[in-house]
């Protein structure tokens, strides 16, 4: 039996415990400055269900995987997309991660088939062989792996789901991607002020502004060529041009999706599958590097499973210890670091509590991965707690892609990328870190939680 949620407080407060009235708490410096430090402390000392004030307005913590359940499947209809999400729709338009319901719930309709089971197994082919060709270049010595697995993920995602082969056009994209990631729109700028900054060409809005041109002008051209010349290359572009909304609500309404809607999509995906997947890999690479145990397995599964040709879809059940080590490091270093939300415009009921209307929502994986309540010896890196009873925890004490109906829809391909490209690395070659690297891999919670200076190993060919 699981713990129950623990809310302390006093009785009849207006608010779940927290910390209050802090200079650095109300500016929002102690988030900024160590958010994920930050949000461990307010569980330690405060319970389950947190709340301080700060960014001038209300934020609530739920620390408890029930009340993230309540919070992201019960109550989501009550919310809205975080403030951060709502923010970048200025640049990435309406695509699944910053629309609202119910555009929200129409595109989902439409994309999903292009990320269905059989489709995914597909999808098995093209991850093989990327990984593959990228790892075949490799010498030994010292490397830094993360460029590696950036790359490796953007021409699965290009491929799988644009048809676009070569790593020449998959580095142009590449190239427009950072330019444009150079800022992402920080949470905490006001957001009247961010549209405003948009609209300056100055320093760095002006490379975000020349980076989403370039990928616009890359992804209107692919649009424009497939509405020449229509069919289904197997990819999602094919599915959202040729996607008709059949539902009942949609009566009336344009059925099938404008080139606008079709770039938004495009453009979200690409991010939202690009970057996370490479750095899901590389933190269990380095993992992998610094368990040299648990490396052994995973080599030992490869080899046992796939001798000495690439992975296909059908080995993807046979490689469970691999799968454990994807699984593991996404628990201890979680991509996605925290599910935000933005409260709607009503208030509403929680465990006795009314969240006020505009109220941020934080549901943190850092924290919750590493509770102790849920997990054996959480600190600990052990790949095959996923093969035992442990896999009995409730669904969201282990959440890397979210839940609910915004949950993760690119999960399936994250995955097999994972553990087909871990098998194929770890096959055929043996990772450690370098002499004097730190014990604990430098990492930001950006956007996303990344390496601050790379990934950088010892390889060495089996
Ligand atoms: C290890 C890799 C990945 C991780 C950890 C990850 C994590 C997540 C999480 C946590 C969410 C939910 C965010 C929220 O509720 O606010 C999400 C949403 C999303 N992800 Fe992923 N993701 C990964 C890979 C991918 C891939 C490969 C794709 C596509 C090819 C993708 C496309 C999306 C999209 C479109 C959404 C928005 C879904 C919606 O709101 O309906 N992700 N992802």
């Amino acid at each position: 039996m699981w713990t129950e949620p623990e809310i302390g407080g006093t009785a009849g407060a207006q608010f779940p415990p927290g910390p209050r009235m802090l200079p650095r708490v109300l500016s929002g410096r102690a988030f900024r400055e160590d958010p994920i430090q930050f949000l461990t402390d307010n569980a330690r000392r405060y319970g389950d269900l947190v709340h301080f004030r700060a960014f001038e307005g209300h934020v609530f913590q739920f620390n408890h995987p029930e009340l993230i359940r309540e919070l992201v499947v019960d109550n989501e209809r009550r919310n809205r997309r975080a403030a951060v999400m709502q923010r970048a729709r200025g640049l990435l338009g309406d695509g699944l991660l910053t629309s609202e319901e119910p555009l929200h719930m129409r595109q989902r309709r439409l994309a999903q088939p292009a990320f269905h089971r059989q489709r995914i197994a597909a999808y098995g082919e093209v991850i093989a062989q990327v990984a593959a060709e990228i790892t075949e270049r490799w010498k030994p010595g010292v490397m830094d792996l993360h460029p590696e697995m950036l790359l490796l993920a953007l021409r699965i995602v290009g491929k799988c789901l644009f048809d676009i082969d070569g790593e020449s056009e998959a580095r142009a994209i590449a190239a427009a991607v950072q330019r444009f990631m150079v800022r992402p729109p920080p949470g905490w700028v006001p957001g009247r002020l961010l549209e405003v900054l948009q609209h300056i060409p100055i320093g760095p809005m002006l490379e975000v502004r020349r980076g989403m041109e370039q990928l616009d002008g890359i992804l209107y051209g692919m649009i424009a060529e497939r509405r020449r010349d229509p069919g289904d290359r197997g990819d999602l572009l094919s599915m959202l041009l040729a996607a008709e909304d059949t539902e009942e609500d949609a009566a009336g309404a344009d059925r099938t999706m404008s080139d606008k809607q079709v770039r938004d999509e495009c453009l979200t995906v690409l991010l939202a599958g690009h970057e996370t997947t490479a750095n899901a890999l590389s933190f269990t690479l380095w993992l992998l590097a610094t368990h040299a145990e648990a490396q052994e397995r995973v080599h030992a599964e490869a080899l046992a499973v796939l001798g000495a040709r690439r992975p296909a879809a059908a080995d993807y059940a046979m490689l469970t210890y691999t799968h454990g080590a994807f699984a593991e490091g996404m628990r201890l270093m979680p991509t996605v670091w925290v599910i935000g939300r933005s409260s709607g415009p009503e208030p509403y009921g929680f465990r006795g509590f009314t969240i006020p209307p505009g109220a941020m929502l934080l549901a943190p994986q850092c924290v919750v991965h590493r509770d102790a309540r849920f997990w054996v010896a959480p600190e600990r890196f052990e790949p095959e707690r996923f093969a035992g009873d442990d896999a009995k925890r409730p669904k969201f004490a282990y959440f890397p892609f979210g839940g609910g109906s915004r949950q993760c829809i690119g999960e399936g391909l994250a995955w097999m990328e994972g553990v087909f490209a871990l098998a194929t690395i770890l096959r055929d070659w043996r990772l450690r870190p370098e002499a004097g690297a730190p014990e604990r891999l430098p990492v930001v919670p950006s956007v996303n939680l990344r390496p601050s200076n790379g990934v950088r190993l010892v390889l060495e060919r089996r």
